[in-house]
């Protein structure tokens, strides 16, 4: 039995914050299209995240870093036709905010103006902090990212878990202030100690969503990962709640199955 929503009100930034004061844990899921975003809204998600991973998901590019701007509403667009009651955050694309404040914020308020989601997300601390000052200047809610933060993977070099290693973490911590103190409404903590996770998570009082940080505010998963859609990828803090490419695979067997041999369309299912 899955999850049944009782509050069909469209989940706000506001209600966010009241939720951790609640207690209330934040469920949050990517999705990149609209037949998608349909199911994953009508399940009961408080917020659906369109990831710059389409850029691995949907293109199937090795890293996150060529996704472009346009391709980013073009989602964004399709998952807020389909969302009634979750809140859309987008993803800035790498490129999009890291040059300086000013490109940053127009880049925001186009993404904003033409996908017509709820919130931004951009990936670093006090580096983007002037950024995201003008962002929220701008009237737009942004949410931090924090830990293993996949558009820098090139001055990173590997996938590993982040911010074990004191200075790492304490930088962390930092950041993580820096951005609620700005006015973030949010951080995504990703792939970071669970201890360090709960530090922030104690001493933030916006919500900390994690993936691959243990107990947080919330959590987040790429829906091709948790669905089972993709094979190759299984870390350590991925839980998958379907196969999806078994059956799938099954299902696309079949109709080739029955397509060769005549059997579809069958008498009834035609004109
Ligand atoms: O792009 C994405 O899917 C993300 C999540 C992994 C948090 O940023």
């Amino acid at each position: 039995m899955g999850y049944l929503v009782e509050d069909k009100r469209k989940v706000t930034t506001h209600r966010l914050i009241q939720m951790k004061q609640e207690g209330k844990k934040i469920a949050m899921l990517t999705s990149y299209d609209y037949t998608t975003a349909q199911i994953v809204d009508s399940a009961g998600m408080d917020i659906i995240l369109v990831g710059d991973s389409a850029s691995n998901v949907m293109a199937g590019n090795v890293t996150t870093l060529p996704i472009t701007l346009d391709q980013m509403i073009y989602h964004a667009k399709a998952v807020v036709r389909a969302t009634q009651r979750a809140l859309v955050v987008c993803d800035m694309p790498f490129g999009t905010y890291q040059v300086n404040p000013t490109e940053g914020v127009t880049n925001a308020i186009r993404i904003m103006k033409e996908s017509h989601c709820d919130a931004l997300k951009l990936e670093g601390g006090v580096e983007i902090i002037d950024t995201v000052k003008k962002i929220l200047a701008a009237g737009i809610p942004v949410m931090g990212h924090l830990g293993l933060t996949p558009q820098s993977i090139n001055k990173f070099g590997t996938y590993t878990v982040r911010a074990r290693e004191e200075a790492e973490a304490e930088k962390l911590v930092s950041d993580a202030h820096a951005l609620e103190e700005a006015g973030c409404f949010a951080i995504v903590l990703e792939k970071i100690p669970a201890a360090l996770a709960e530090r922030v998570t104690k001493e933030l009082k916006i919500p900390i969503i994690g993936i691959g940080a243990g107990q947080c505010d919330g959590q987040v998963l790429v829906i091709a990962d948790m669905l089972g859609m993709t094979k190759d990828f299984s870390p350590k803090f991925l839980r998958r709640y379907a196969d999806l490419n078994s059956i799938m695979t099954e299902a696309i067997g079949n109709y080739i199955t029955d397509v060769k041999s005549c059997d579809f369309p069958n008498a009834e299912e035609q004109y």
